[in-house]
């Protein structure tokens, strides 16, 4: 088993990494991290478990460690908020660290990837240009994930000249504690801070093409993006004007047939 440790392991993106990571047939986590506040404290103590399951009995002993007097393992997840990721994975990468984030503050850089392993794991060529000992890899804002998977059989087959995303976001996609509930109560917010913009960019750039440099897909973007009062898992409504014509039953041949690199492995 290769050891990792998880940054941010009390929030939850960080449960999240906790949860799926401590199945993993590859990684244990071996050290997790969340401020100076926690530092010594065991993780079932401390941490504010909102996820379905209970906390991983191989995690929930641990205690947290400080970024500030502790050292990482080489391989990092990182679930820290973006304006402390930016300098604390920035240090780490060049120190010689692994750092896989889900923060954004490195996403838009020259030279680091922004994978989602079914559809662009050629981008981590990237890694090679970072003028740093480690590496850095992100992953993209979490409408962005789900919009790209179904994109990326349309593209091959057919190009893509525009696509309008509507998204509803669901609670958990906005951390802990979140939306006001007087906020979202009976309502819809059609808002999301910065999530449009995150949309856009990053859907050009995972479908775009690294060749040396990241050229992004040529194709137009329009996102409207909606906080609804959903706890678990995002919905997206997405009109897709194609290059080709394509009729619908080659357009389901296109889904069907596809398969990531992850499913041919
Ligand atoms: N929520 C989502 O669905 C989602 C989706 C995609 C991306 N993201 C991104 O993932 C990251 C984490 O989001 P989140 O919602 O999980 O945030 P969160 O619930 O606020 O958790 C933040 C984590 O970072 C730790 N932390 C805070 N200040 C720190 C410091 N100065 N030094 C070290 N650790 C510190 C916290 O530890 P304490 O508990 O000790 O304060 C906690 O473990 C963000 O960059 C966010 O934009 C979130």
């Amino acid at each position: 088993m290769i050891n990792v440790s998880v940054l941010g392991a009390t929030g939850v993106v960080g449960q999240r990494f906790v949860q799926i990571l401590s199945k993993h047939p590859w990684f244990k986590i071996s050290s997790i991290f969340a401020s100076e506040k926690r530092r010594g404290e065991k993780y079932k103590d401390t941490v504010r478990w909102i996820l379905e399951g209970g906390i991983p009995e191989s995690v929930a002993h641990l205690p947290l460690l400080s970024l500030e007097r502790d050292e990482p393992e080489k391989i990092v997840f990182s679930a820290l908020p973006s304006f402390i990721a930016f300098d604390v994975e920035e240090r780490l990468s060049k120190n010689g660290h692994y750092v896989f984030s889900n923060a954004s503050s490195h996403r838009y850089e020259d030279f680091v990837p922004i994978v989602v392993p079914e559809v662009n794991p050629d981008h981590l060529e990237a890694i090679k240009y970072q003028k740093r000992k480690g590496f850095i890899v992100t992953n993209p804002n979490c409408s962005t994930a789900g919009l790209v998977i179904p994109l990326k059989p349309i593209m091959d087959r057919f190009g893509i000249e525009r696509i309008t995303v509507l998204t509803m976001q669901a609670l958990s996609g906005a951390g802990f504690p979140g939306v006001p509930s007087l906020s979202i109560l009976d309502n819809i917010i059609p808002y999301i801070e910065k999530e449009e913009e995150k949309i856009k960019v990053e859907s050009k750039k995972i479908l775009g093409k690294f060749n040396g440099r990241f050229i992004p897909g040529s194709f137009k973007v329009h996102a409207r993006c909606n906080r609804v009062m959903v706890r678990d898992g995002h919905m997206e409504v997405v009109f897709v004007k194609t290059e080709k014509d394509v009729s619908l039953s080659e357009f389901k041949e296109s889904f069907v047939e596809f398969k990531g690199l992850p499913q041919k492995l």
